[in-house]
C-alpha cells in the first residue's frame, strides 16, 4: 500500500502483543519501522521485530545507523504515521512535556506525521489524575489516543489498563492511514478569519479571528473528499491544497461571494469572525489628530451583512448550515438564539472567555446545538479535532 508506520513500543508486559500487530502489517504490504525504549527491550528481544518487520530495529540514539544518517531525523522524516504501543506512563509524561533523551522520544519531537497512542498500564497508574492530565495535554496537541481495555492485567488487578487487541489497534491504524472519503461528492463552502472595515486608506477595524478554526475544517473537508470552497479575511495561514480559495477584505465582499455559490452548494459553514459593522463613511484622505483638542474622536458605525443570515433566508432544500456561537455569557441561550434566527442545521457554541478556547489558540471546547435540540458537549480538543467532530455531524446529517 506504499505507507510507512513507525511503531514505538516502551517498557510495558504488553511489548510482546507488538509482534502481531507487525506481522499484521507486514502482511498488508505496510512498510513497519519499530523503535524501542530500553525497557521494552528488558520485555521483548529487538530481533524477534527485526525479523519481522525486516528492517533496522531503533533501540539506541547513540548507535551508528546503517540505514539513517541522522537516525531520530531520518526515521521522522520516512513516517506516514506513528503509533506509540503499549504506553507506559512515564512515556506519556516525556511526550505530554516534550522530553527527548531517547531515540523514541526524539523521533516523537521530530515527527510531523499524525499519532496513534495506545496506553497501557495497571488501573490505578492509567486512573492517576497526572496521567490523565498527560493523556488530555496528548489529545490537545491532536493526538490520537486509544482508550485501553479493562480486564485481568498482568499485576493481577482486574481493571482497565490492558493493550486492546491487535486487531483493534490494526483497524485505528489503518483508518489514520487511509482517511475516508464519506464527503466525496459534497460541495462544502467555509468562511473563516476575521473580516476587516477601512477607517480611511491607512486605517481599518478589525477582530481576534485568526482562520485557525475555519482553515483546519476547509481541509479535514477537502481530505474526507469535498470539493471545498474556502472564503477567507486576511490571515497568515496557508490555504489547504485542492481548495478553492477567496482571500477578502471586508465583509461585503465576504458575503457577495458566498452568495453566489449558495445556490450550488451542499453545506455551508460560517466560522468566520465576521464584523457586524462598518463605517459609514470611509475617509478618503488619511484622517488628521483633531484640532479641537477634545482628545476624542467618533467613528459612526453602520451594521453590515449578517451573512448566515443571509443565506439562511434563502437556504435550498437541500443545504445544510453550519453556525458558530462565540460568547462571553449565557453561551447556550445565545447560541441558540442564533441557531433559529439565522435558520442552521447546528451550532457550534463556544465559550471565548474559558482557557484554552477561542480565538488564536490550537484548541477550543465547543457545544453542538442542533436544530432538533440535541445539546453534545465536547472535550477541550485541537481545532483539527473540533474540525472532524463538526464534520462527522455534517455527514450524519447529509
Ligand atoms: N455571522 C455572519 N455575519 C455576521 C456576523 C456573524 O455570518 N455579520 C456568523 C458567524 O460567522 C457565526 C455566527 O454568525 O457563524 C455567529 O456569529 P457571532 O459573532 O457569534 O454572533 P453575531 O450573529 O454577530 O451576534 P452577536 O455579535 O450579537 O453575538
Amino acid at each position: 500500500m506504499g505507507k510507512t508506520v513507525g511503531i514505538g513500543i516502551t517498557g510495558g508486559i504488553a511489548a510482546y502483543k507488538m509482534a502481531d500487530l507487525v506481522s499484521k502489517l507486514k502482511k498488508d504490504d505496510i512498510d513497519v519501522i519499530v523503535l524501542m525504549t530500553e525497557g521494552a527491550c528488558k520485555f521483548i528481544n529487538p530481533l524477534t521485530f527485526k525479523t519481522l518487520s525486516g528492517r533496522e530495529v531503533g533501540t539506541d540514539l547513540w548507535t551508528e545507523s546503517l540505514e539513517w544518517k541522522v537516525q531520530h531525523i531520518g526515521i521522522a522524516e520516512e513516517l506516514d504515521l506513528l503509533v506509540i504501543a503499549p504506553a507506559t506512563a512515564n512515556f506519556l509524561a516525556k511526550m505530554a512535556h516534550g522530553l527527548a533523551d531517547d531515540l523514541l522520544s526524539t523521533v516523537v519531537v521530530a515527527n510531523t506525521a499524525p499519532v496513534l497512542v495506545v496506553p497501557s498500564m495497571n488501573t490505578n497508574m492509567y486512573n492517576n489524575p497526572i496521567v490523565q492530565d498527560n493523556i488530555k495535554t496528548l489529545k490537545s496537541y491532536g493526538y490520537h489516543l486509544m482508550d485501553p481495555d479493562s480486564g485481568l492485567l498482568a499485576c493481577g488487578v482486574t481493571g482497565k489498563g490492558r493493550l486492546p487487541e491487535s486487531d483493534d489497534i490494526y483497524q485505528q491504524i489503518i483508518t489514520l492511514l487511509f482517511p475516508r472519503k464519506d464527503l466525496a461528492g459534497k460541495k462544502i463552502m467555509v468562511n473563516a478569519g476575521t473580516t476587516c472595515e477601512d477607517i480611511d486608506p491607512v486605517r481599518f477595524i478589525c477582530n481576534r479571528g485568526t482562520g485557525k478554526m475555519g482553515f483546519a475544517l476547509a481541509r479535514e473537508a477537502s481530505q474526507r473528499g469535498a470539493e471545498v470552497i474556502l472564503v477567507s479575511g486576511p490571515s497568515t495561514l496557508e490555504a489547504p491544497p485542492d481548495v478553492k480559495f477567496y482571500s477578502v477584505w471586508n465583509a461585503q465582499e465576504m458575503c457577495d461571494i458566498m452568495l453566489e455559490y449558495e445556490p450550488v452548494c451542499d453545506v455551508i459553514i460560517g466560522a468566520a469572525a465576521v464584523g457586524d459593522f462598518k463605517i459609514a463613511k470611509v475617509a478618503e484622505q488619511k484622517m488628521k489628530k483633531t484640532d479641537d483638542r477634545s482628545g476624542r474622536l467618533i467613528l459612526e458605525l453602520v451594521e453590515n451583512p449578517d451573512i448566515l443570515k443571509e443565506l439562511g433566508a434563502r437556504k435550498h432544500d437541500n443545504l445544510i448550515m453550519v453556525g458558530f456561537a462565540a460568547e462571553t455569557e449565557n453561551v447556550l441561550e445565545n447560541a441558540c438564539k442564533k441557531l433559529t434566527s439565522k435558520n442552521l442545521d447546528f451550532i457550534v457554541a463556544n465559550d471565548v472567555t474559558m482557557e484554552g478556547a477561542g480565538f488564536a489558540i490550537d484548541t477550543n471546547i465547543v457545544t453542538f446545538i442542533s436544530k432538533t435540540g440535541e445539546v453534545k458537549k465536547l472535550p477541550k480538543m485541537s481545532k483539527d479535532m473540533v474540525a472532524a467532530a463538526i464534520l462527522d455531524k455534517v455527514a450524519e446529517l447529509l
